[in-house]
């Protein structure tokens, strides 16, 4: 039994927390997590501050004491920092030759080098849109934008009035919310910090003249001072449909971010029965031999940077499995949640078959359906720099006087400086006019960045300049659910083919992808419209000179802006792959309790369950839906 891989593999966890767990026991746990994201990581502490024994299995490693995870603004580089990323090459369209009309698009030139953009080199071997993602205790709330908006009531309502349990009701939802503010802080940019500059408060009155404070410059101003004191979340009638220029809530606390690692780590600490397992990749969902079959543990590898999709990967990993008493939960997130469950028999049996996978249920849903938002922005380059951002060089070195204004003020959040900030000042909140409801469908941030959407080195580029402003529009309540998951091979450590059939190419019942389309054809417009609004109505504020880059001023008619939206566009909220449904809906992955149909014990809690992607930001309800989970489970459904 003490074979040395078991002793190296023990004496390799990271952290085993209370009472050391002797090598022989592993089936001492009642529930076993796989990954511990948003979806994963406030269940977990759930359970296990509920007494039950629970085992949180996490790919990554903490990156505690790393800064790239607390400054928020390093939001953009921390996504680059090659110890936690995972880098995953996805298609907008099939199609290649209009794939590469995306100046995003990524090529292999050989010895680990990318080209990313429009001439490649000759051999160079298509990748594809990079796609950001983390291994990572907390999963990608470790490395995301930090930005905090919660659900539309109708994104609950949707659930119940499909599935008919009436627990999904938004009425009903509040509760879970609430839990998750037992742990998670949320806060916004000082207001000081934003209006110490003039180019930029410039800006933010423009867009507040554009959601109506009026087109007088005083207007502007009092629009400017009331969104920033406006919570877009507040829970209010009408909150849903509310539009105006808002200040953006932050997972953050005095200034640094604070999430789903933090409570986790916490949650141990506090002495709570949660044992976590860093630097472990679940390979494959181990079942028995009842009918249906029930899920016992987990197979996996333990080692560190295993998955291809990490740029340190080329180990190999140890073996080992585990076993849970009562349940397996995955939380992989949308393309690891698919990937796992098709590797361990669960799936669309063709699929599988192709693979001479033994297919345990067929669950021909499993993989598809998957939704994203639409972004896209409109920049401008200045003549001078945004004085907010002066000394600010983004890599923690000895000049980097903005790191030192942070790391030197953590009781004083005003003194903090721009790095308690996630670099967007504000966000314009809108009904569009192509909205299927009353829910707001459009927001469109106003940000000092240069940020034109993922692609390898994007989080440099985003923040090399200091001159760049942009308005990036961000579609809520898209409609394309064409976007699929699927296996490239039974290595566990592949990643899989991830295709989103962008517009034209995925949902087009009743003009979906065109209604779409002119959503965000709006939004630039809307930009443009802030754009001249600086340099008509608010000159006094002295804020320099500057051009349009992108789309840039020769881009004007509506089929012209459509073309930048259709090659550029980009989305961060996959979501809906193993989507919650119906009993009689043969699509349907898992019923409204979370369980994956056709088997026992095994459920699933991330970004996937959705069968409708929610909202406007997705990290709020899913950790409502993580909330939610913990109390099915814990209530014994
Ligand atoms: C760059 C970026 C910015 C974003 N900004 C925002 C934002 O500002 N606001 C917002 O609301 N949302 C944002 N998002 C989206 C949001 O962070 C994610 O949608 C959310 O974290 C998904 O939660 P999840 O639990 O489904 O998966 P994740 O958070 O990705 O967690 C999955 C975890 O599972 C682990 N895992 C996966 N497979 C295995 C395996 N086989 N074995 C062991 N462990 C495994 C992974 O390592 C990971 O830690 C952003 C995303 C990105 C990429
Ligand atoms: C932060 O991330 C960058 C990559 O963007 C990396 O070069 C740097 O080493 C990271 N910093 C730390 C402290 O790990
Ligand atoms: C902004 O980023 C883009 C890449 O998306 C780059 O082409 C452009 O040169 C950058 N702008 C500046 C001013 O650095």
């Amino acid at each position: 039994m003490w074979s040395s891989a078991v002793v190296s593999l023990l004496l390799a966890f990271t952290s085993i927390v209370g009472a050391a767990p002797a090598p022989n026991v592993d089936s001492d746990y009642e529930y076993i997590i796989v990954g511990s994201g948003a979806g994963g990581g406030p269940l977990a502490s759930r359970l296990a501050r509920a007494g039950k024994k629970t085992l949180l299995i996490e790919a990554g490693d903490d990156q505690i004491g790393n800064d790239n995870t607390t400054v928020p603004a390093f939001q953009a580089i921390v996504t680059q920092d090659p110890k936690m990323r995972w880098d995953f090459f996805v298609n907008h369209y099939q199609d290649l030759e209009r794939a590469k009309q995306d100046p995003k698009f990524a090529y292999d030139i050989g010895n680990g080098q990318q080209y990313v953009g429009l001439t490649p080199p000759p051999g160079a071997k298509p990748l594809g849109i990079l796609y950001p993602r983390s291994q990572m205790l907390g999963g990608c709330v470790t490395h995301n934008a930090l930005i905090w908006i919660t659900a539309h009531d109708s994104d609950w309502n949707y659930i119940s009035t499909i599935t008919g349990d009436d627990t999904w009701a938004a009425s009903n939802m509040g509760q879970y919310l609430d839990k998750v503010y037992e742990w998670q802080s949320i806060s916004s940019t000082d207001p000081t910090i934003l209006l110490r500059d003039f180019q930029l408060t410039q800006h933010l009155a423009a867009g507040a003249a554009v959601m109506g404070a009026g087109p007088k410059p005083l207007d502007g101003l009092v629009g400017v001072l009331g969104t920033l004191l406006t919570d877009p979340n507040g829970r209010v009638p009408g909150r849903d449909s509310k539009e105006g220029l808002f200040q953006i809530p932050l997972i953050t606390s005095g200034g640094a971010r604070k999430s789903v690692r933090e409570h986790i780590l916490e949650t141990v600490d506090e002495g709570y029965p949660l044992t976590i397992r860093r630097n472990t990749f679940v390979t494959k969902v181990d079942f028995d031999s009842s009918s249906p079959p029930k899920a016992t543990g987990v197979s996996y590898l333990q080692g560190a940077n295993l998955y291809k999709a990490s740029p340190l990967s080329g180990g190999q990993g140890t073996p080992g499995s585990v076993k849970a008493s009562k349940e397996v939960i995955l939380s992989g997130g949308s393309y690891n949640t698919v990937q796992l469950l098709k590797l361990s028999g669960v799936g669309p049996a063709a699929e599988l078959q192709k693979f001479n996978i033994p297919v345990l249920s067929d669950l021909p849903g499993l993989g598809k359906n998957m939704q994203d938002r639409y972004e896209i922005p409109i920049t401008a380059a200045h003549e001078t720099d945004f004085p907010l951002l002066k000394g600010c060089t983004f890599d923690m070195k000895d000049h980097d006087e903005c790191y030192k204004e942070w790391k030197n003020n953590p009781n004083i959040l005003s003194a903090r400086g721009a790095y308690a900030t996630n670099g967007l000042a504000a966000t314009m909140s809108v009904h569009s006019d192509f909205a299927d409801t009353s829910d707001i469908d459009l927001y469109i941030f106003g940000s000092p960045t240069n940020f034109t959407g993922y692609f390898p080195g994007w989080g440099d580029d985003a923040v090399r300049t200091h001159n760049n402003f942009a308005w990036y529009a961000l579609k809520a309540h898209t409609r394309n659910t064409a976007g699929t998951v699927e296996l490239r091979s039974t290595n566990p450590l592949d990643t899989p083919i991830i295709n989103f059939n962008y517009f034209d190419t995925g949902t087009t019942t009743d003009g979906a992808d065109k209604k779409d389309l002119s959503t965000l054809v709006q939004a630039l417009k809307m930009g443009r419209d802030a754009f001249d609004r600086y340099r008509n109505e608010y000159p006094f504020f002295g804020g320099s000179k500057f051009t349009e880059q992108y789309p840039g001023p020769e881009v004007q008619t509506d089929e012209q802006l459509e073309t930048y939206v259709k090659n550029r566009a980009w989305g961060h909220h996959a979501s809906c792959t193993a989507p919650i449904g119906a009993d009689d809906d043969p699509n349907a992955v898992l019923d409204s309790k979370f369980k994956v149909r056709g088997v026992q014990g095994l459920r699933v809690v991330d970004a996937s369950v959705f069968p409708k992607i929610p909202g406007v930001f997705i990290q709020s309800p899913i950790m409502v839906v993580s909330e939610k989970a913990a109390d099915t489970i814990l209530s014994g459904h």
